[in-house]
């Protein structure tokens, strides 16, 4: 082995035992505390959002920066208080590595905090097919990006990922992003999930997840080659970014 990749191999050697430090740190003293934390966002935002909103809420009515917000409350599987960071936005589309992709399937995009810079990176021939949920961010994000002919917006569970893509006549998806909480779905349900994902990608394509727990890595390994652990603290709450290549 020369010199250049030893010295890679015991970087990454000793990056993932860092990571798997930090992991069983927040297993084992910071889980419980964030989950709390959360809980109590949410009380905090229920006792006070409303007023706030009513304050700040421009003259046209619309709510700016609470829509978000007004969904978290209004819908449990919306499942982070607010859109995910600028960092961890970035983290996770340096993962993506779209310079050559041409399809991309999105799961959960929300208002499209991840959509967006995507489609500026994908070329005009690319596609983005994004699936959502929640009927109210599938409504913002038809209308926002509704001149972006590239981009496909479906409103369902991606648990139907198979059913939903299919009649699109997309090539195989050089990357699938998710920032659905796994954690809602059974064990079952995040089994055949994953096992749909793999089915989706081209070979050599690419699985990226971001999530608060490192729960979903057993199963990462189980469907994917090789799995990727990378952790971004500047959000809220703090996530790891998991990469699965097929
Ligand atoms: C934690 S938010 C992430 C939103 C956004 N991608 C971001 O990074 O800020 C999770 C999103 O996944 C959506 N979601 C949850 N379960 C889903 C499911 N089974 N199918 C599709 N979307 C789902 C929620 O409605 C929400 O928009």
């Amino acid at each position: 082995m020369n010199a250049q990749r030893k010295h890679s191999s015991q970087r990454r050697k000793s990056d993932s035992d860092l990571l798997d430090k930090i992991e069983h740190f927040i297993e084992n003293h910071i889980e419980d505390k964030i989950k709390k934390g959360l809980d109590d966002v949410e009380d905090f935002l229920k006792r006070e959002f409303r007023e706030l909103r009513d304050k700040a809420r421009g003259k046209n009515g619309d709510e700016g920066p609470f829509s978000y917000i007004e969904q978290f409350l209004r819908d449990k599987k919306v499942a982070s208080v607010a859109p995910s960071t600028k960092f961890l936005v970035n983290k996770v589309l340096k993962r993506m590595d779209l310079r050559s992709a041409q399809t991309v399937i999105e799961y959960g995009p929300a208002e499209g905090v991840i959509t967006r810079p995507i489609l500026e990176r994908l070329p005009s021939d690319g596609r983005v097919v994004a699936i959502e949920l929640n009927p109210g961010f599938v409504a913002t994000l038809r209308q926002q990006l509704a001149s972006e002919p590239r981009l496909t917006v479906v409103e369902g569970s991606v648990t139907e990922v198979d059913k939903i893509v299919a009649p699109l006549g997309v090539p195989p998806a050089d990357v699938i992003v998710s920032g659905i909480p796994f954690s809602f779905l059974s064990p079952l349900e995040r089994h055949h999930l994953l096992h749909k994902t793999v089915d989706l990608l081209r070979p050599g394509g690419r699985f990226i997840a971001y999530q608060v727990t490192t729960h979903l890595v057993p199963l990462m390994k189980y469907h994917f080659q090789d799995v990727d652990v990378d952790f971004e603290v500047r959000n809220l709450p703090p996530h790891f970014v998991f990469t699965g290549y097929k």
